[in-house]
């Protein structure tokens, strides 16, 4: 039986290397956009989304993968519960239109760091995003 074996036992490290090197090469051909999730609710465990995720917003994200976060106006910049902070990556986010800005000023706490989720729209798959969502307990109608 021993020698039945050998010849698959003589591939073996070949197979390894192959795989090891087509896996490496796989996952940096294939760039996937990365966001990590922090809540001010501290219960909430933070939460990381890898994926293709160009051309969606915040908002869409934290709806497919199951991460509270108030809309009361349905995503179309008329009301400031999709409040958010942008810890790091900023660049890879479309830019502040006035209109946000105006939302933004009249959502709990703003910082400089402010945006609406419904908003920002992720403009590439390099994207290296850190996202703090602020309490939803103090949104009215926060049962989204
Ligand atoms: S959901 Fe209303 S502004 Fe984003």
């Amino acid at each position: 039986m021993g020698s039945h074996c050998a010849p698959l036992n003589l591939w073996q490290p070949y197979l390894f290397v192959w795989q090891t090197f087509t896996r490496f090469h796989l996952n940096h051909l294939v760039a996937v956009a990365k966001i990590r999730f922090l809540f001010e609710d501290k219960s909430i465990p933070e939460k990381t989304v890898v994926g293709d995720l160009e051309g969606r917003s915040i908002l869409e994200i934290t709806e497919e993968y199951d991460i509270h976060l108030s809309h009361n106006c349905g995503g179309v910049c008329a009301c400031s519960t999709c409040h958010v902070y942008i810890e790091k990556g900023e660049e890879f986010l479309e830019e502040i239109s006035e209109k946000e800005e105006d939302f933004i000023d009249r959502a709990i706490n703003p910082r400089l760091e402010s945006r609406l989720g419904c908003q920002c729209i992720i403009l590439d798959n390099d994207a290296d995003i850190v996202v703090t969502i602020p309490d939803q307990r103090r949104i009215i109608g926060h049962e989204h």
